[in-house]
Order: C-alpha cells, then sequence, then structure tokens
C-alpha cells in the first residue's frame, strides 16, 4: 500500500480522509508533515469524542446535587492541623528533597492576546520581570531557604515550546541550575468542525492542532519519563502550579504540610468567591467526592444558593494550585482516569479551495483535559483556603481589562510587597509602588534583617535579589 493509501485507509474508518484532500498538490517534505500529524491522531478516541453522546455532562443535575466541601479555613475554625504543624511537615518534605515544582506553560494564552509564551510576559511592575522570572525568583528563594534542590519540570506546547527554550536559554535558566529544570512537551488534540465534526485544517499540509489541556500534564509527565524520573530522585509530592498567577506561592511548605498530614492523594488551594458568578472553577463535594464545576458550566441558580447563614454554597474557588502525590499521578496516567471536554472556540481553518475562514462565530471544538478532574479519583483530598489577596492574581485578560489582567496582577503585587514591608517596619504610602524580589526578602522576619525600622519609601523602589 502507498503511503496515501495507507493514510487514507485509517482515516476512512472515521470518516476524515477529507485531510488528504490536498495531497496531490502537496511537495514531499509537506506531504512528510502531514503524515506525521495524522499518524499521531488517535483516531478510535476522536471517533467517540465527536460523537454527540460522547462527552456529556449534566451540570444542572450535578450542581443541585453540589455541597460545600469541607475546608481548612483561613479563620482555623475547623481545622484539624495547626499551621505550625503542617508548616514543619512541609519544610521538612522540601528539605528532605521529596518535592518537585511542575509548572504548566502550555496555553496558547488567547484572551491576554500577548504574541509570546504567556510565562515571558513583563509583569513585574517595576522590575519588569517576566512572569517565568517572578516564578524561578520564588522557587529561587525556597531552594535557599531549604537548602534544597526542588527540580523544576516545566510543560510547554507545539505552541510555545521553541520560544520558550530560547527565553530559558538566553536569560541563563533565569537564575535555576539548568540540571535542575527538565522542559517537556504536551500533546495537542485537533480541532473538529462544529456541525460535522470533521477535523480541520490551519493549512493544506496541516491540521488545525491545539495544546490538550493542563490536564495533558499526566500523560505528558509520563510520556517524557519525568514520572520515571521523579521517582529516581525520591520525589513523593508534586507542587503544580500554573505560570498565569504571580502571587502564587511557589511550593509552600504549609499547603504541602497540610496534604502530608492529612495522607490527600491530591490537594487542592481555594479562594473565597466574592460574587457567585466569579470566573473560577467552583470546588464543591458531590456524592462524597471532590470536584470542580467550572464556572461557565454552573446555572446561575446553583452558583447563587445560599446557606441559612448568607454565605455562598459554592464558595471556594480553585486557585489552580495543587499537591499531588506522585504515586497517584502514576496510577491516573495507567487508569487513562482524565475524560475530555469540549470547548467551542472560534479557529481560522481553510475551506476546500484551501483559502483561509476566518470565523465570524465559534465554528469548531477543541477537546481539553483538565487537570482538577483528577479530583474524584483522589483518596482524601482535601481543600485549603488561603486568601486572595496574598496568592491569587491571575493573568489572563488583555491590559485594561477591570478583572484578572496584567494591571490588576501587578496592583495586586505592590499591595502585597507594601504590606510585607510595613509589617516589617517601613513606613511606605498608599501612593507608592513597591516590588519586593523574595531573593531580598520572603517573609516579614527575613524583611526584618533587612531593613531598618521605621525607614520611609517615598518613591518607587524595587527591592532587588541579594545573597543570602
Ligand atoms: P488557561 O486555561 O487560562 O488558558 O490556562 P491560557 O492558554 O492561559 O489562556 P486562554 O484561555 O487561551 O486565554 C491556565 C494554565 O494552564 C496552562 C496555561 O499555560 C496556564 O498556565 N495550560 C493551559 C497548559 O499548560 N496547557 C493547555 O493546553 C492549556
Amino acid at each position: 500500500m502507498t503511503e496515501r493509501n495507507e493514510l487514507s485507509h485509517r482515516l476512512a474508518a472515521a470518516g476524515q480522509e477529507h485531510v488528504l484532500q490536498f495531497w496531490d498538490q502537496l511537495d514531499s517534505i509537506e506531504q512528510q508533515r502531514l503524515t506525521q500529524q495524522v499518524t499521531m491522531l488517535d483516531i478510535p478516541l476522536l471517533q467517540t469524542l465527536v460523537e454527540p453522546s460522547g462527552l456529556h455532562h449534566d451540570w444542572s443535575n450535578i450542581a443541585n446535587r453540589a455541597k460545600s466541601p469541607s475546608a481548612i479555613r483561613c479563620d482555623s475554625t475547623e481545622n484539624r492541623f495547626s499551621r505550625q504543624e503542617a508548616r514543619n511537615q512541609g519544610e521538612r518534605a522540601l528539605r528532605l528533597g521529596k518535592v518537585a515544582a511542575v509548572l504548566v506553560a502550555g496555553g496558547q494564552g488567547t484572551r491576554l492576546g500577548f504574541p509570546h509564551p504567556k510565562g515571558m510576559y513583563p509583569i513585574g511592575p517595576i522590575s519588569k520581570r517576566t512572569l517565568f522570572q517572578v516564578l524561578a525568583d520564588q522557587l529561587r528563594a525556597v531552594r535557599r531557604a531549604c537548602d534544597a534542590i526542588i527540580p523544576l519540570f516545566l510543560m510547554t506546547s507545539p505552541a510555545t515550546h521553541e520560544e520558550t527554550i530560547d527565553y530559558l536559554t538566553a536569560n541563563q535558566y533565569l537564575g535555576l541550575d539548568p540540571a535542575s529544570v527538565q522542559v517537556f512537551c504536551q500533546g495537542t488534540m485537533p480541532a473538529v468542525d462544529v456541525h460535522t465534526g470533521r477535523i480541520l485544517l490551519e493549512a493544506p499540509d496541516r491540521l488545525s492542532l491545539s495544546p490538550d489541556g493542563h490536564g495533558g500534564t499526566v500523560a505528558a509527565l509520563a510520556r517524557h519519563g519525568s514520572l520515571k524520573k521523579m521517582e529516581q530522585l525520591g520525589i513523593d509530592y508534586i507542587f503544580y502550579f500554573q505560570v498565569d498567577n504571580p502571587l502564587v506561592s511557589v511550593c509552600d511548605a504549609e499547603f504541602i504540610g497540610y496534604h502530608i498530614l492529612a495522607g490527600s492523594e491530591m490537594s487542592t488551594q481555594v479562594v473565597a468567591k466574592q460574587e457567585p458568578g466569579d470566573r473560577v472553577g467552583n470546588v464543591v463535594e458531590v456524592d462524597g467526592r471532590l470536584q470542580i464545576i467550572e464556572y461557565s458550566d454552573l446555572p446561575l441558580e446553583a452558583a447563587e444558593r445560599r446557606h441559612p447563614d448568607g454565605t455562598l454554597v459554592m464558595w471556594a474557588g480553585n486557585t489552580a494550585v495543587h499537591v499531588i502525590d506522585r504515586a497517584f499521578m502514576e496510577r491516573a496516567q495507567s487508569e487513562a482516569i482524565l475524560p475530555f471536554h469540549r470547548a467551542l472556540k472560534k479557529v481560522v481553518t481553510i475551506d476546500e479551495r484551501g483559502e483561509e475562514v476566518v470565523p465570524d462565530h465559534p465554528n469548531a471544538i477543541k477537546f481539553e483535559r483538565f487537570i482538577f478532574d483528577l479530583l474524584p479519583s483522589a483518596k482524601n483530598s482535601i481543600v485549603v483556603e488561603v486568601r486572595e489577596e496574598e496568592y491569587f492574581a491571575p493573568v489572563k485578560n488583555p491590559s485594561g481589562a477591570s478583572k484578572d489582567s496584567p494591571n490588576t496582577a501587578q496592583a495586586a503585587m505592590v499591595r502585597q510587597h507594601r504590606r510585607l514591608l510595613r509589617a516589617a517596619g517601613a513606613i511606605v504610602s498608599e501612593d507608592v509602588c513597591v516590588e519586593v524580589n523574595p531573593l531580598f526578602a520572603r517573609d516579614v522576619s527575613e524583611m526584618k534583617l533587612r531593613l531598618a525600622s521605621g525607614v520611609c519609601i517615598d518613591g518607587p523602589t524595587y527591592f532587588a535579589s541579594v545573597e543570602k
């Protein structure tokens, strides 16, 4: 059988042979490229996903059965473990080298509209450090405090891989020892036409492929041998975080400690929602298991349900920071427990003449896996609340947007750093812009060692990294 016939045979079984419609016009390199993409497709999987009945969640039914999750709360009302106990446990695990950091940065960042990987966005209010640098500085500060390596596994996608590698190389791996950083690329899924389920083409020799969601981390870690490597390094716990939150407390000892004390396989950090419709995932308990309902799937009346004391039933907003047992991640991979979700999107494609079509309404379905869908399968899963102003300021929307934009994240960073300086005795007025690198001071006690008490900061100041 010729190569074309072989491909055609595979595709015909799923009614997707149109993918080869331009074959005879392609040169051999282009044919090779298309062949490679088609060969990578999981055709039986795709066939089940495009079936209208293939993926159906009755969200209003699930939302009606959903209860508030029990949680370790900021006000410590019902907490099983003390903060200090948790911190000690977490620090111990970090010092013993039992924790790895997994940073996911494979998203296309469509809403932000920045023409580079989102991690390269210059977020530092004064320093203009990129999101990658801000997170790397945090990790370096934890490494320094715990005197431990804490390897970093950084996930990219074909959309962000090369530029991320070039950026890391040009910037000396952001001060991290390159040997302690492993960059791995996640998989992709084809976009299909919303009406026909046929795979869309981006060009005559290219399928329209996009990253398979942050849940793709599980398969990608396994495929690249990273889970094995973690096992060899003696890693038990994975600190999972996303590239778009400059306030994330990377490898937070207290959070890791709660996870260990509870014997949890997967723990989730949350903030208390301010409004029922906040654009965050809602952590809930359904039939005795934790799960997350995305804001876009949550019916308004369910979002607005309240307890008799007036508090929201769905109060717990996901910050997308998790601690996950490495062994559980391995089980999740071997048992393929993550489902796919469909998302309706606008995707630029080509028509049967090969001409570009820019849609003005959603024309495509993309398939993605979400990391939080691991939750219902995890044993002893816990939820840990943190204060939004200290831990969560995601960058999703373009500058100028009133929520989740670079401006709102920078303002949150400045407020956080002002609080830190003031708690250490400095005088900083409300209109002064400040930024603190955690390699200058990570907390109040370190800040007190660096600053004379009562010092007045009366102009924009960046407290840059200093040697210990
Ligand atoms: P989002 O779901 O917010 O997507 O990703 P995004 O790509 O940043 O932005 P939009 O939706 O296109 O505007 C949350 C986190 O998950 C990562 C992102 O890089 C970000 O850190 N992510 C998302 C992946 O690593 N891979 C994916 O396939 C999707």
